[in-house]
């Protein structure tokens, strides 16, 4: 039984139960992270608590919690969900929306108590760059047409999921999206990484992509701890075509290989050896960022 945190309570998720005048289903109206655990230490709680501080101001919501507050409740939440089997890690889901208000208005209303919502699910066990043990991705590319403030990692995700939606018709499980400048913005629940010539490329940041927490931590550690080039800029269609590797990165599946891009393989359609010193890396230094 998965036990979940609604606003003060800790109870079995079933029990939890939200208005429908809540401004989260009826607006969208709210911010959301997802941050991993192992063995009951959080990978990069201070980033996703900042990422979440900072798109509840985007949205002028005050931030219900600090930093001690906010961890306090997820370290409960994990030890109330302990009895599971968590052979792998325990991913924790957090939403913040506006609140329930009596009536449905655009405009925010004046006083209302933030709703926070959190959950804990299953995520696999690190894999330690071992290219036997990846889950390796097969994915579809698209134009992106979602809104122009992706950087907020708002729950309105109905872009997102029409997005994952096209390449699941497509057999695939991801889809990588380019803007009408056939630019690589991210994929519809990840971040994106190329491997050419030797040197690692992933888009800059702005607001056309989410500032993925697996993403920035990946990028801080290869400055720090190797040798290879990190270049954060202009990715091109025709960059991505000619990569040699190819990666997703989020806080549910780290760094994993993509080996299939519209039916063609990556390489030699099997994780490469770059994204194997990448994962490794990653799996020596995830709690120290
Ligand atoms: N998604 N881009 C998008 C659109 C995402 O939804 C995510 C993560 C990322 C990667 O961000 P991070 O490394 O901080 O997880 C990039 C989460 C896991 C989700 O919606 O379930």
């Amino acid at each position: 039984m998965t036990i979940a945190y609604l606003n003060g309570d800790y109870l079995p998720l079933e029990q939890a139960s939200i208005s429908p005048m809540d401004r989260g289903f009826l607006f969208g109206d709210g911010i959301y992270e997802v941050i991993p655990s192992y063995g009951g230490r959080f990978v990069g709680f201070d980033r996703h608590f900042d990422r979440l501080t900072a798109g509840l101001s985007s949205i002028s919501l005050k931030s219900p919690f600090s930093a001690v507050a906010l961890k306090n409740l997820l370290e409960e939440l994990i030890n109330a969900n302990a009895t599971l089997d968590t052979s792998g890690g325990l991913g924790l889901y957090l939403q913040v929306t506006r609140g329930t208000s009596p009536k449905r208005n655009h405009q925010f209303p004046n006083s209302i108590t933030p709703t926070v919502f959190a959950f804990t699910f299953d995520i696999p066990p690190p894999i330690a760059g071992n290219v036997d043990k990846a889950h390796t991705f097969s994915v579809v590319t698209g134009r992106d047409l979602r809104w122009q403030r992706c950087n907020i990692k708002s729950v309105s995700l109905l872009g997102n999921v029409l997005h994952m939606m096209e390449g699941v018709a497509e057999g695939a499980e991801e889809i990588l999206l380019f803007n009408e400048r056939d630019e690589l913005t991210e994929a519809s629940t990840s971040n994106v990484f190329i491997v050419r010539d030797g040197s690692i490329r992933t888009p800059n940041l702005d607001h056309q992509k989410l500032g993925g927490i697996t993403r920035n931590m990946l990028v801080d550690m290869l400055r720090k701890h190797s040798t290879l080039s990190v270049i954060e800029g202009t990715v091109s269609r025709a960059d991505v075509s000619s990569a040699d590797e190819v990666w997703l990165t989020s806080s549910t599946k780290e760094i994993s290989p993509v080996v299939q891009i519209d039916g063609e393989l990556v390489g030699a359609g099997r994780p490469g050896p770059v994204w194997s010193e990448a994962q490794t890396l990653f799996d020596r230094y995830r709690f120290d960022y």
